[in-house]
């Protein structure tokens, strides 16, 4: 077969002697490359992104193994998404690294692309621009941090986190513990140890087949780790010589066997964005209500935090994705290719430990992980994590307690005297994707001090705005229309009565169709601060959560738009 690399180094010209004279400056012998396939290695390791430390190390093992397979290993870096330091939300550059890893593949001499992914963005940012490139791909991910003890307890990453904050805004912890807290948070390298959004796309990565098994849950400082890089490494020179491409493996049954072990885990919410987005770029036909119809008779069987006790590595010595797919086995396609070339049937493997991953007699709870609302308040649909709300509020009618912004909710959320109770429900808008720019993780809106002091521990919250896989309680997520573009969650009013019916999927404000026509005709849009910029084109062209919050240019609207145009290859 032709490598795509050739049109770039086998040219009789100049042009030729020049592309190879690129790789002899690396020190790339004519001998030792001609003929060899290039392997991208996408690389979002940063001192910016502590997650993706590890993938600096976990690079050099991937080349090892790209030529030991026989293909030429060349690692370029990728803007880097760390979740904790990058404001407004990392979010909100998603759909930039994914055009940059398209671009960097459509204008370079490559055959096949290794992705490094970890921290929350970076592992769909990479898969949809590898989607939309469509050259032989596959993602090795950073895998989850060290497990810390503190007090006697393991720490689990963002969940812990969240839990003794609101103890210590309670009264409950003293500066010295919160102190020495500190210290032991974030030990090493490594996405969150807690089913959170890392954890979770890396799971849906090695269940869609574009990942080989076991990769998603080995710890980030684990030696197999990197035996599982160099693996990886040879199998993607295979992948170029076999042309198994993205579009192979990325078909409807490998989505539908994603959501099967998405709700199985108890997967973070913000991975219904990425699956929407990642489907969208191959127009694989995928939507909220196939999320809503799966999670029905979907078993959670996964017990890691926040959904249940343990965490990552623990999952990992049960047995990780295989035993999970093993567990739900008969709601599977068996039959699905992945980039080992064989069905996931070949992957599957028993748990070893059913106090991680349940038997077949037991589950996590006893109804779906995850519902899809729809009503007055939502008509694009809203989403709860049903497997961390608290099951008394399933069914909740209150009044509204409405926040603008971010900054509006932090300054009165402690105030002794925030006129809200136990029975109120919080509203945080203008937080979506077009709002803020970029739907930032304020979704689970902090228990008021008073409240927190009085032992309430969970209340119903609605926001357009995204939550942390780590996080938990009874929040409503990623209302659709959004306010910023004159949904109905602008047009709610403090003291408006809210109902929540999970049973029936419903999420409405209590009030007349003509008096909601009244307000919408009132309501002006709030102007953005972003002028210009790629903010202000972020703004422009985001697509609402119901369709991933993709750019509306970066789907294709027909099969013709498929197609990955390649770059004239001539003078620069
Ligand atoms: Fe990076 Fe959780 S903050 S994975």
């Amino acid at each position: 077969m032709k490598l795509r690399s050739a049109d770039w180094f086998d040219l009789p010209n100049e042009l030729g002697m020049q592309n190879r004279s690129v790789l002899r400056t690396m020190g790339w012998s004519r001998e030792f490359f001609a003929g060899k396939p290039v392997i991208a290695i996408a690389n979002s390791w940063s001192e910016f992104n502590n997650c993706n430390l590890g993938l600096k190390v976990v690079a050099e093992a991937v080349k090892r193994g790209v030529i030991a397979g026989g293909g030429v290993p060349l690692e370029f870096n990728t803007l880097s998404l760390g979740e904790e330091l990058m404001k407004p939300s990392a979010m909100l550059y998603r759909n930039l690294v994914s055009m940059e890893v398209e671009e960097m593949l459509r204008a370079n001499p490559v055959d096949g692309v290794v992705l490094l992914g970890g921290c929350d963005k970076t592992i769909p940012a990479l898969l949809m621009g590898a989607a939309s490139a469509n050259l032989p791909s596959l993602l090795v991910c950073a895998g989850s941090k060290l497990v810390v003890n503190w007090n006697g307890q393991p720490i689990g990453s963002g969940t812990d986190l969240w839990y003794y904050s609101d103890q210590r805004r309670a009264g409950l912890l003293s500066d010295s513990d919160w102190q020495e807290l500190e210290e032991t948070y974030s030990c090493s390298a490594g996405t969150c140890n807690t089913m959170g959004s890392a954890s979770t796309m890396a799971i849906l990565a090695e269940a869609l087949g574009v990942m080989l098994p076991d990769g998603a849950t080995l710890p980030a400082v684990d030696a197999r780790r990197l035996a599982h890089a160099e693996r990886s490494g040879r199998q993607i020179v295979e992948l170029v010589r076999r042309d198994i491409r993205p579009a192979q493996i990325l078909t409807r049954a490998a989505f539908e066997n994603a959501l099967r072990v998405y709700f199985a885990v108890g997967g973070s919410t913000n991975a219904i964005l990425h699956l929407l987005a990642l489907a969208g770029r191959l127009m694989v036909p995928l939507s909220l209500d196939d999320f809503d119809s799966l999670a029905r008779t979907t078993p959670l069987v996964v017990n890691v935090r926040p959904t249940g006790t343990k965490l990552m590595h623990d999952l990992h010595d049960a047995g990780g994705v295989p035993a999970v797919q093993h567990r739900i086995q008969d709601l599977l396609h068996l039959d699905a290719p992945t980039i080992t070339g064989r069905p996931i049937a070949d992957n599957l493997r028993p748990t070893r430990d059913e106090t991680v991953i349940c038997p077949p007699e037991s589950t996590m709870i006893d109804k779906e992980s995850l519902v899809v609302l729809h009503g007055n308040l939502a008509p694009r649909g809203a989403i709860l994590r049903t497997a961390t709300a608290s099951r008394r509020l399933w069914q909740h009618c209150g009044p509204a307690f409405v926040f603008n912004s971010y900054q509006d909710m932090m300054a009165q959320i402690d105030d002794p005297d925030l006129p809200v109770t136990a029975e109120s429900i919080l509203v945080l808008r203008y937080a979506g994707a077009v709002g803020v720019p970029g739907l930032p993780e304020w979704g689970a809106i902090p228990i008021p001090k008073k409240l927190l002091q009085q032992g309430v521990v969970d209340m119903v919250r609605l926001s357009d705005a995204r939550m942390s896989g780590t996080s938990s309680g009874t929040v409503v997520l990623h209302i659709t229309p959004e306010a910023a573009i004159g949904g109905a969650l602008a047009l709610v009013e403090t003291g408006d009565l809210i109902a929540l019916d999970v049973e029936h999927r419903t999420l409405n404000l209590v009030i007349s169709d003509s008096a909601l026509a009244e307000r919408q005709t009132a309501w002006r849009p709030p102007v953005s601060e972003h002028r210009r910029g790629y903010p202000a084109l972020y703004r422009e062209h985001v697509l609402q959560p119901d369709e991933g919050c993709d750019f509306d240019f970066l789907r294709p609207k027909s099969a013709d738009d498929l197609k990955f145009v390649q770059p004239v290859i001539g003078r620069s």
